[in-house]
């Protein structure tokens, strides 16, 4: 059988969007957006401050209920239903763009959060070793081996971002959500998580949607951009394509938010 031109190879969708409206008080912040996310890929959304993109994740991983259209993921099934959607959940980690940390609880223990599906919820036992010991691999992964002990309420808050990263990857999700998850930490150690992704992503079955507002860690980390506007996709394209007059369409310039 002849071998498939790469260009025509289809790549299996983990995530499916389709016609979806959010609707948020009194507002439908997303209206009928239709998008799919091929397994493998790395997606950023990107869009000005209240358009929806935060929205747009909690529709992703089944925290908010769709007003219309549906979210699908492979292996799950549509989430409107209620067995997919714990097999979705089981499936997916979100590092927050609040972090969403408990301040009280050293480090490792938020960490451990991550995996909390996996035992009862009461267990009076301490965590098991191998659990911990995956705890801090991801927390030795995001360069905080150190700050394993220390209370979550003290680290800084680009470390506080880590650890919420770590608490996402310590799940081994094969989809991870990031809202704004590098907004905290300098571009080097932003570059460094970035490779992370990609080596996971590299190693198969892992599918990556982040939220991003620096447009210029988007084009060098995404494989792919999806630009909002007015509760719209208004670009959805390779991150190359990305130009300067899409960048001038869907960020409004500051002159005409002060007119
Ligand atoms: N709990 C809520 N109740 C009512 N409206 C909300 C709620 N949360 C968000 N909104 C509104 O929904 C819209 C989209 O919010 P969202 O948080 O998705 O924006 P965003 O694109 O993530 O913005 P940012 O870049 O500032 O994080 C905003 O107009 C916001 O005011
Ligand atoms: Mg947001």
């Amino acid at each position: 059988m002849p071998l498939a031109h790469p260009s025509l190879t289809v790549v299996p969708a983990a995530v499916t969007v389709d016609r979806l409206t959010v609707r948020r008080g009194a507002r439908d912040v997303l209206r009928e957006i239709s998008l799919t996310f091929a397994e493998g890929s790395i997606t950023a959304v990107v869009g000005p401050s209240g358009v929806g993109k935060t929205t747009l994740m909690g529709a992703l991983n089944g925290l908010l209920r769709p007003s219309g259209g549906t979210v699908s993921m492979a292996g799950a099934g549509c989430l409107d239903d209620a067995g997919a959607l714990r097999e979705a959940r089981r499936r997916t980690a979100t590092v927050f763009q609040d972090h969403a940390l408990i301040d009280r609880l050293p480090a490792i223990d938020n960490v451990l959060l991550g995996l909390a599906d996996s035992r009862h919820p009461l267990s009076p036992w301490p965590w098991p070793r191998a659990l911990r010991e995956r705890a801090v691999r991801a927390l030795d992964e995001v360069g905080l081996l150190d700050r394993a002990t220390t209370r979550t309420g003290r680290l800084s808050g680009g470390e506080r971002q880590r650890v919420g990263i770590a608490r996402a990857l310590v799940r081994r999700p094969r989809l991870l959500l990031g809202d704004e998850p590098f907004a905290s930490v300098d571009p080097a150690l932003a570059q460094r998580l970035a490779l992370e992704f990609r080596r996971r992503v590299a190693e198969g079955g892992f599918t990556v949607i982040l939220v991003l507002h620096q447009l210029a860690v988007a084009r060098t980390l995404a494989d792919r951009i999806v630009g909002l506007h007015d509760g719209r996709v208004a670009f959805d394209g390779p991150a190359a394509a990305f130009d300067a007059a899409i960048e001038n369409r869907i960020f409004p310039s500051p002159a005409a938010i002060g007119g």
